[in-house]
């Protein structure tokens, strides 16, 4: 098969990275997508950077061997921050990922540049926004003053399908305390899980603040890489959605149709490798 007829591989560690596929359907309707739900394994914030790496290499292999993937968009922003430069140097499809799409939105989104991120505790302990954001400040030319707060517990909640509810909020009072204290006017979701939680956040940040996420952002990075590299299909036609999760099958279909709002009738065992 050309080249340019291949499916746009996705992953996560779960149903998180929906949340970026959504923004990558509505943008490129006519590519073939194959998205690997890590939910066997999940969660990756709370694991060693290293053995989140392993994952994400065997994920992006898997992609590309199994199912023929032209690209790979990393939906997993602590995956991201595990470090793909390894996987970037081994695999010679683009690999998108989510931080630097991420840093980029909040950067331009913000007013006063007293800026939020959240995220899982791998991906804040790592200091991947911490760089992504500086460098983009910088580029921008925007004074950035960042202050950064883990969430345990809120991918859990989403992995459950509760996504509001009393101990959500409680929950999200307690976490997002630095932040709100920090009195930022944007907050990015450094967590693709975290949109699904949007409302709650939102209701704790206050109507004043910002919600971020780098869905669309990583959506049109992909679109303008994959452009330049000559990899669009042809736009008029519409493409196929699959999905495979290491996890049960049946929970995922399920909880995933739930989240995204579409009925997801493609979903089968992926079995690793
Ligand atoms: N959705 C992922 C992220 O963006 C990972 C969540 C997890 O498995 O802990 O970081």
């Amino acid at each position: 098969m050309p080249l340019v007829e291949r499916p746009i591989g996705i992953f996560d560690s779960g149903f998180g990275g929906l949340t970026v596929a959504r923004a990558l359907f509505d943008l490129m309707p006519a590519e073939d997508y194959v998205y690997v739900g890590d939910t066997g394994r999940y969660p990756y914030g709370s694991k060693p950077l290293d053995e989140v790496r392993r994952y994400a290499t065997e994920l992006a292999h898997s992609l590309i061997d199994d199912f023929g993937a032209k690209a790979i968009v990393v939906a997993c922003n602590t995956a991201t921050a595990a470090g793909l430069e390894g996987l970037r140097a081994e695999i010679d499809v683009p690999v998108i990922d989510v931080v630097v799409p991420g840093a980029s939105a909040l950067v331009s989104a913000t007013r006063s540049g007293r800026v939020g991120v959240i995220g899982t505790v791998g991906t804040v302990s790592s200091g991947a926004y911490v760089h992504a954001v500086g460098a983009a400040g910088a580029r921008a030319e925007v004074d950035i003053d960042l202050t950064s707060a883990a969430c345990p517990g809120f991918v859990e909640f989403v992995e459950r399908g509760q996504t509001t509810g009393d101990e959500v909020t409680v929950l999200a009072e307690r976490l997002l305390a630095p932040v709100r204290a920090a009195g930022v006017d944007t907050l990015l979701l450094g967590c693709t899980h975290y949109p699904f939680l949007a409302r709650t956040i939102g209701e704790v940040m206050g109507p004043e603040v910002v919600l971020v996420s780098s869905a669309d952002e990583t959506a049109f990075a992909a679109m303008d890489r994959l452009g330049a590299l000559g990899l669009l299909r042809d736009a008029s036609g519409v493409g196929t959605r699959r999905f495979w999760s290491s996890g049960d099958v049946d929970t995922f279909r399920e909880l995933g149709s739930g989240l995204l709002g579409v009925d997801l009738d493609r979903v089968d065992h992926w079995p690793g490798r």
